[in-house]
């Protein structure tokens, strides 16, 4: 049966690719062209691999003098297998155009563009980097969401608000690279297993060690080392370059 279902879909996929044979008639052509495509929104978003991001992309071509310029041709790639919906499109009358991001299965840094191209068909392009969480990071996220967001989160939301302000030492984002990255891995695991004073810091921090078990709190460092920005880098890795 759900192979019928498969074969169904097999079918319809094809018809539908069918149906977009004559593209350049259905195609959103430029009516203008701009000088610079800038964010509006959307960029250092993580996500769970597979899904889309929860705000959409959002941005705006402008001319030479940055004003906005409307029906200038936008496109978004993502790579590593992820969507962007509409992935080509016109900018509206106030030069934006938006997009639903979706990202692919692998785990990692991603980084999106959007392009438009100036009048002589030069393509000008924007890069966005997002994060596609794996299953350990997003065992992190949740933890996170359970025992730390409410001090290291500044923005308070519906079900939960922001402790922050009423701290005396700071508790930082998670996504603070500047800060977390500067710690090394012992560190990390030490401050969240046993609190503040652990590293001679504030008992504000309080300590996690009989709360969560060892899995939970890697899960915990997975996801800070995931969505530190700028990137986290672990000493002697090779990284390519551009
Ligand atoms: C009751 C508030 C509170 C909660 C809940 C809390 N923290 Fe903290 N945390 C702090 C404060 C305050 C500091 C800063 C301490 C200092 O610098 O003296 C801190 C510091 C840290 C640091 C060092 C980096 C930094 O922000 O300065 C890490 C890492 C950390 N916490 C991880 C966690 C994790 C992981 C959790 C959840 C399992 C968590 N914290 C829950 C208050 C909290």
């Amino acid at each position: 049966m759900r192979n019928l279902f498969a074969l169904a879909g097999i079918a319809l996929l094809f018809a539908a690719g069918c149906n977009r044979a004559p593209k350049s008639a259905e195609a959103p052509q430029a009516k203008a062209f701009g000088a610079a495509v800038v964010e509006v929104g959307g960029s250092k978003q993580a996500a769970a691999i597979g899904t889309a991001l929860d705000q959409p992309v959002l941005v705006q071509v402008n001319d030479g003098q940055g004003a906005a310029v409307a029906g200038a041709l936008v496109s978004i790639r993502v790579p590593n297998g992820g969507t962007a919906t509409p992935a080509e499109g016109v900018t509206g009358a106030d030069g934006q155009f938006t997009s639903v991001v979706a990202l692919g299965g692998t785990p990692g840094r991603y980084q999106i563009v959007a392009s438009t191209r100036d009048k002589n068909g030069k393509s000008i392009d924007l890069r966005l980097d997002e994060v596609a969480l794996g299953y350990q990071e997003i065992q992190g996220r949740e933890l996170n969401n359970l025992y730390c967001a409410r001090c290291h989160d500044p923005e308070s939301t519906a079900e939960r608000v922001s402790n922050k302000d009423n701290l005396t030492a700071k508790a930082h984002a998670f996504s603070e690279g500047p800060v977390l990255n500067a710690m090394n891995d012992s560190d990390l695991a030490s401050i969240i297993s046993h609190g503040g004073p652990a590293l001679s810091r504030s008992p504000e921090m309080p300590p996690y060690g009989y709360t969560l078990r060892k899995t939970e709190i890697a899960a915990l460092m997975a996801y800070i080392r995931a969505i530190a920005d700028p990137p986290y880098r672990t000493k002697g890795a090779v990284y390519a370059k551009n």
